[in-house]
């Protein structure tokens, strides 16, 4: 068994990674988040309750479970403390003791959010985002003009940047995309709350992480979007704006990752994607809608409904190979039971050429016809199978050819919103 496990989506988010993390946490002592924001949405069934998360780790369900908040997160206070609200009126005890934000984190604060919003009410150059405010936020990161949690207990200093940062703030928003500015005097007076309400859950993240690695502990780091989201491997500009490989798991947290770990991919069985951007295998017609409600495919984050289509494995084996994956879950399953014929995508035609990967230039998407590769569909029930020899032979077929073509391994198969709907093939943990 792995120390530790790694846990990414390998399309554009929306895997389904909020379930995989859940239970796979069962046997975890931390479950770490080390990128992303409040921009992700992960969706946990328990006892048929629903719970989304955008920020918290999914493993805060688990009571021996802490979780911790690396310092590659960009950090909505405001969210922050919503959830740990949301959390303790469910009935979860002792989350100071439980949730470790790291004091190294960029904050998001109310000038991310309004540019980010004033910057997608524009039509040109539309990203499709969540409007969180995680763009301007990594942008402040890069450009050694963010605010970070740290921050927050220096007041002078605190005071002394965020006086500056409004200047060119509050040119842009009033000025370029003519909306309101943000007060200096409001702004203080909010963050000084803020800093007392934050400060029992703050600590040195990557030295606690350090020593539980040492000690043995089990590890289950939690990644949020997806490979094809990533700002540099993903269909750029129509990304994220942080790594989302499973490397950044060391690097957002500030302590290497065990020897021993094991990166798990996930894969939903066909594809989807929110926002903007090129999507070759998307179903624009009747069967795309069907397949949107018969998955629930509604942004778990933002409530906007999610572009359908077939599995494109052109784009996973690419996920794969800038990943370095070699594991796989594989999520709603469930959800193409029924459908007689399923097509896969195994290359693109462009201009009468076979593409077999993604081109730096995402635009080239937007012009490609998939080529498919059409493979029976089963129509059993999968909601009850919990044995892997149960599994129905044309989704053992449909499994089988994920793994030849992407040279991977399937360790794990959802089949269901609950937790108890998964067929164990091999247990990571
Ligand atoms: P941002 O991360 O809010 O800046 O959005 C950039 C792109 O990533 C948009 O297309 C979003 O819809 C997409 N995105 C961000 N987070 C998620 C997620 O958790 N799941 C799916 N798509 C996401």
């Amino acid at each position: 068994m792995p120390q530790a496990v790694v846990i990414i989506g390998v399309q554009w988010g929306d895997e389904g990674k909020g379930k995989i993390v859940d239970y796979y946490a069962s046997g975890a002592d931390m479950v770490a988040r080390f990128q992303g924001g409040n921009n992700a949405g992960h969706t946990l069934v328990v006892d048929g309750k629903k719970t989304i998360l955008h920020l918290i780790p999914s493993g805060i369900l688990h009571p021996h479970a802490k979780c911790l908040i690396g310092s590659g997160v960009v950090v909505d206070p405001d969210n922050f403390l919503h959830e740990v609200d949301l959390l303790r009126k469910a009935g979860i005890q002792n989350l100071e003791d439980r949730i470790y934000l790291s004091d190294r984190c960029h904050l998001i604060v109310d000038y991310h959010k309004h540019l980010d919003a004033a910057r997608e009410s524009k039509k040109a150059g539309k990203i499709g985002t969540t409007k969180r405010g995680i763009g301007p936020a990594y942008e402040d990161r890069a450009s050694r003009r963010g605010l970070r949690v740290a921050d927050l207990y220096n007041e002078t200093a605190f005071e002394e940047k965020l006086k500056e940062n409004l200047a060119e703030k509050n040119f842009l928003l009033q000025e370029y995309y003519g909306v309101e500015a943000v007060s200096m005097e409001s702004f203080m007076a909010k963050y000084r709350e803020i800093a007392k309400k934050l400060k029992p859950f703050v600590r040195d993240v990557s030295a606690i992480i350090f020593q539980a690695i040492d000690d043995n502990k089990k590890i289950l780091y939690e990644g949020a979007q997806g490979v094809l989201l990533d700002v540099d491997y993903g269909t750029y500009p129509y990304v994220t704006s942080s790594q989302t490989l499973p490397s950044q798991a060391a690097l957002g947290l500030g302590a290497r990752v065990p020897k021993d770990t094991l990166f798990v991919g996930v894969i939903k069985a066909y594809s989807t994607r929110v926002g903007e951007g090129p999507f070759p295998t998307e179903l624009k017609d009747a069967f795309g809608d069907q397949l949107r409600e018969s998955g629930s495919e509604y942004g778990a984050t933002t409530g906007r409904p999610r572009r359908c289509g077939w599995l494109d494995l052109v784009a996973v084996k690419y996920a794969i190979q800038v990943s370095g994956i070699k594991n796989i879950a594989i999520t709603k399953a469930d959800v193409l039971s029924g459908i007689s014929e399923l097509k896969v995508c195994i290359g693109y035609d462009y201009q009468g050429k076979r593409l077999n990967t993604i081109p730096a230039d995402s635009s080239i998407l937007n012009q490609v016809t998939p080529i498919y590769e059409t493979l029976p569909g089963w129509n059993e029930d999968l909601s009850k199978i919990r044995n892997p020899q149960d599994i129905p032979k044309n989704l053992q077929n449909y499994l089988k050819f994920i793994e030849n073509f992407t040279g991977t391994h399937i360790n794990l198969v959802s089949t269901g919103a609950g937790r108890e709907a998964v067929i164990d093939i091999q247990k990571a943990f």
